[in-house]
Order: C-alpha cells, then structure tokens, then sequence
C-alpha cells in the first residue's frame, strides 16, 4: 500500500461531468464522495471482487452471478424488484464494486429503475479502470448479440482503487493489458515504461479526453474501439460457445495485431509500424493469434451482423494522421488479412 494522495480526473459534461478518484485505500472516503441528498445506496457487486465498502446510510448489497452470462435482462429485472423492494428513489445511489460486468450491469439497472437514479463505480478490476467504468456506457446481451441493450449513463463519480488489482488474477490484470495497449496507440506514449498508477492515470485521461468531446460515441469516440471490430467478431462467435475460453482484453491484443495487418496490406503505415503494434501487445504478454476454430469467413460475416457495422466493413486504422475510422473495406482484402493472421507463427 502506498501512502501516496490520490489523484482526480475530471470527466467534464457539464452538468454531468464528474471526478475519477486513483489511488490506494480509497474505499474509506466513499462516504464523503456520496452526495448530501442519498438517503439509501444499493450495493452491487459480485461475491468474488473482496472488495466492499461500509456505506454510513442506509444500504442493501445485491450480488449477481459471475461472468459475462450475468449481462442479462434477467439479472436487470432481478435488480429492479430488488431495488423497489429495498425502496430505493430517485434521489438514491447505486453503487457499483467490482469489474466492467458489474458496471455496466448496475448501471444500466440504474439508468432503467424509476427511468433513472444516479450510480456510481467502485472499479476493481485493471479493464474497468482504463475503460469500462469511464464514459457511461452501460448495457446487457441478448441472445443476438453482445451489449445490444444499453443506455448512456454516466456514473457521479468513478473509483480506481489500485491495492484491488494486487489479488487481480493474472488472466484479468492481463485482460485490462489489452485494453491499456490500445491508449498507446491513441496518445498515451510510452506507457509500458511507467508504474502501474501512472498508467492507469494515463489511459484515463485518454478516455476522459475521448468522452468529452464525443459522448454518444457520433465519431471521435469511436476510435476507442481500436482493436475491437475484430475482437467483437471473435466474441460473437465464441458467445455462447463454452469451450471457447477467451477474455475480452485477450480479443482485443489479437485485434490490434489485426488492425496494423489490414492497415499496412491498405498501404496506410509500413512495417516499422506493424512491428510497434507486436511490441506493445508483446510487453503486455498478450497473445496475436486467433483462438482454433475460427475461420476466415466466419470472422467476416460476424463483423457484418456487428451492430456498427452499417451493412459495410469499418474499422479504426492506423495511418500517417493517426488512427481513423475507415469504411467500406473490401471483405476479400479482410479475409487474406485474417488468413495472414491464421498462417502467422
Ligand atoms: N469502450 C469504448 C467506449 O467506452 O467507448
């Protein structure tokens, strides 16, 4: 544990805008961050995060299940009932403890129940620290696909409390690594040189920074996909599929090596370039290859089916002004660069 204050991160929204706290033993302040006006907070969380604060008001702790089967409708209305039944108003709290599952349902709970109460993040995990807890994207899956079901729901404010990823299990600290090695290619330079807090502050600042200018994700905010059109290919077609054990973070390495393949066989950056994506998803100790079992076309006609898709391949791509958006890609040029990816030792 450090001693160190903790730093605060500014997400500013006007009305909505609000602080990111980083640091070590935060969970003692929670108190103070809760506004005057909550006279009960609805605590929910996993049983495995270990992490829980002690709320001085009024509380009520729902747990729902692990894993990302708990993105569900069901787990929403679980929530709800639970909620009115425990009383909670408008004026109340839902407070989120735990990784981007728990988030992203509790918020979307929160943004649903009486068409609104104000939630908050507690993030325990390195993904939802650098990404998911930030922004207000929250949501569920349906049997059609991953996050179909969501609303815009930005949090009060927003804890990464750092001693929680030292019992993180390796397999999620790595997961948060891919989405960390995505902000490298989106203006945080040199991350895998600092120490871990610095890091976590760096990327937020970059998400912060992404969030402001394009909430509702109209353009800007869409390059925070980075890495993520394959990487939502490659969970969609494993969604459902037991045996397919890949974590989110994992896709999204994967996808970045992709990106920097498509762009260079584009003629949008050189191999120098290619060789900097390797390095950054390798000093993360991420892997590059796609899981066994997925081929070619069943990647490419995954992407079309993707919500963003339009009817037409887009992905975000690196080139000489930096990563884009760039439409309309031909399928068959996508299909020999998943095929160069497939062949690659
Ligand atoms: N995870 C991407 C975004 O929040 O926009």
């Amino acid at each position: 544990m450090s001693a160190e204050p903790r730093e605060e991160i500014i997400v500013h929204l006007g009305d909505r805008s609000y602080p990111v706290y980083i640091g070590y033993a935060l969970l003692d302040s929670v108190n103070s961050m809760i506004s005057d006006g909550v006279s009960k907070v609805a605590v929910v969380t996993q049983r495995n995060i270990g992490v829980l604060p002690e709320i001085d008001r009024p509380s009520e702790i729902f747990y729902i299940s692990d894993g990302e089967h708990a993105k569900s409708l069901s787990t929403i209305g679980g929530l709800c009932s639970g909620f009115a039944q425990m009383g909670l108003n408008r004026k109340d709290l839902v407070l989120a403890v735990g990784g981007g599952v728990v988030s992203d349902v509790a918020g979307f709970a929160a943004a649903s129940f009486h068409r609104g109460v104000a939630f908050a993040v507690i993030a325990t995990s390195l993904l939802a620290q650098v990404d998911a807890a930030i922004g207000g994207k929250t949501g569920v899956n349906i049997p059609e696909g991953k996050n179909l079901v969501g609303a815009f729901w930005q949090p009060s404010f927003v804890v990464c409390e750092l001693s929680a990823l030292e019992t993180l299990p390796e397999r999620e600290r790595r997961c948060g690594f891919g989405e960390m090695a995505k902000y490298a290619f989106l203006g945080a330079e040199e991350l895998d040189m600092m120490p871990l807090r610095d890091q976590v502050s760096a990327c937020v600042r970059v998400k912060a920074s992404f969030v402001e200018s394009d909430e509702r994700e109209g353009d800007r905010r869409a390059l925070l996909n980075y890495g993520h059109t394959l990487a939502h290919a490659i969970e969609a077609v494993a969604f459902g599929d037991s045996g397919t054990d890949l974590k989110h973070g994992e896709a999204v390495a994967i996808g970045l090596i992709f990106a920097a393949l498509l762009a260079k066989r584009l003629g949008r950056i050189g191999q120098d370039r290619v060789d900097d994506h390797f390095r950054v998803v390798n000093s993360y100790g991420l892997g590059t290859k796609l899981p066994t079992g997925m081929d070619a076309d069943t990647l490419v006609r995954a992407m079309f089916k993707d919500k963003k898709s339009f009817g037409s391949l887009a992905f975000v791509l690196d080139g000489s002004a930096g990563v884009e958006v760039v439409r309309d890609i031909d399928p068959s040029v996508v299909r020999e660069t998943l095929l160069e990816l497939e062949n690659m030792k």
